[in-house]
């Protein structure tokens, strides 16, 4: 079990990662000086598998823990879920300082981290994440929405949790997809901040893979230390934040052109590689350092290529629609290095759309 520390936006809290860390849950939200109600939100899939488990827990260490299950899905991360959510609330009764648990991936940690941040204008949270993207990303960094209308994460805030408590033990019942999605952001926190953490995943991906509890421990430990480490830096997410999107210009493209086929993980790994190509051709970075992030992200099981088949000017529609469009100009985030990237608003149009082409030809 390792223990670690986040500051963020003046509050400092604990982050447990290790096989069975959820164990401690109940002394954790004693520790912070919680007692009686505890609102646990969940998904269906989660609350089959972890939800009772919790529940006796919580029983055992002293608390009335009332569980909010709603159904697994994107789609979950609504107004109108949060609005559900809102109204048992008030059926329970909530307090300002009951605390909200979530239990479950991104979606329920967005969602429940949106209602926390909003019911009583802030109730404490505390983040159990049950997938590898949730362990190393979507908990960290007290970003909490819901998604409107067409747009996703666009009614949000700012909300830090008091607590994560990451159980890698609850990562080896995660669909194989699922956890591959986690894995792109693991390479993605090594290749934007951390040599020695990249060689480390080049050593032990095979036993990644096989989900070893002590090379996960450290796996989470270290991706979330790097993702907190960042958004310490740049808390509202102005500067230095942006190199988190590594991959993800293109990725969100990629991701939006094949309709949602291709997951996250996948689509920002295919922008990943992109990247560093456009980094190689603006001699940035050496050829070497493109065939390294390549060789480990298909060792992931992760797609490095465009897929046949996918219209190219879709890909870039998508991508001009992207957020992280700078008044009219293209932000991409590019390797210098394993373990180093700049963020650049200057790559030409044309070199673009080559490394799209190339991407695209090498499927
Ligand atoms: N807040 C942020 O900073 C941030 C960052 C990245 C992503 N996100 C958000 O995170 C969401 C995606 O999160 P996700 O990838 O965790 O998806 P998810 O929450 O939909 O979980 C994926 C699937 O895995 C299931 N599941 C969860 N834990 C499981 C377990 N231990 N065993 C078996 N099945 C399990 C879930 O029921 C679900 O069906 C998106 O909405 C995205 O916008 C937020
Ligand atoms: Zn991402």
């Amino acid at each position: 079990m390792r223990t670690t520390h986040v500051w963020c936006s003046g509050n400092l809290y604990r982050l447990s990662v290790g096989a069975g860390a959820l164990r401690l849950l109940g002394d954790e939200l004693d520790r912070l000086g919680f007692s009686g109600t505890v609102v646990v939100v969940t998904d269906e899939t989660v609350n089959g598998l972890y939800g009772r488990q919790v529940d006796v827990m919580l029983r055992e260490a002293g608390f009335q823990p009332a569980c909010i299950v709603i159904p697994p899905g994107e789609s979950m991360k609504s107004l109108e879920t949060a609005g559900m959510l809102y109204g048992r609330l008030n059926e329970l009764g909530a307090e300002r300082g009951t605390p909200l648990v979530a239990l479950g991936g991104g979606v329920v940690g967005d969602l429940t981290g949106f209602v926390a941040a909003t019911y009583f204008r802030g109730l404490p949270l505390v983040h159990v994440p049950t997938t590898l993207l949730a362990q190393v990303d979507s908990s960290i960094g007290g970003k909490v929405a819901v998604n409107h209308g067409m747009l996703k994460n666009n009614v949000g805030a700012f909300h830090q949790p008091s607590a994560i408590v990451a159980d890698t033990s609850a990562l080896a019942s995660l669909p194989e997809r699922e956890f591959r999605n986690g894995l792109a952001e693991v390479i993605k926190s090594a290749a934007i901040r951390d040599e020695g953490f990249f060689q480390y995943l080049e050593t032990e991906m095979d036993r990644v893979k096989e989900r070893d509890d002590a090379v996960l421990e450290k796996v989470v430990a270290v991706t979330a230390g790097i993702k907190s480490a960042v958004v310490q830096e740049d808390e509202r997410d102005q500067g230095i934040r942006n190199i988190l999107n590594y991959g993800h210009t293109v990725g969100h493209g990629v991701e939006s052109a094949s309709a949602f086929a291709l997951c996250h993980g996948e689509a920002v790994a295919v922008g990943m590689v992109a990247a560093a190509r456009m980094a190689a051709a603006m001699g940035l970075c050496e050829s070497i350092h493109v065939e390294r992030l390549r060789d480990l992200l298909l060792r992931a099981g992760l797609p490095v290529a465009i897929p046949e088949g996918m219209d190219l000017r879709a890909v870039a529609t998508a991508m001009g629609r992207d957020k992280k469009l700078l008044k009219g100009r293209l932000r991409f985030v590019l390797p210098t290095r394993i373990g180093e990237v700049v963020v650049r608003d200057d790559v030409p149009a044309q070199l673009v759309e080559e490394v799209l082409q190339t991407s695209h030809a090498v499927a």
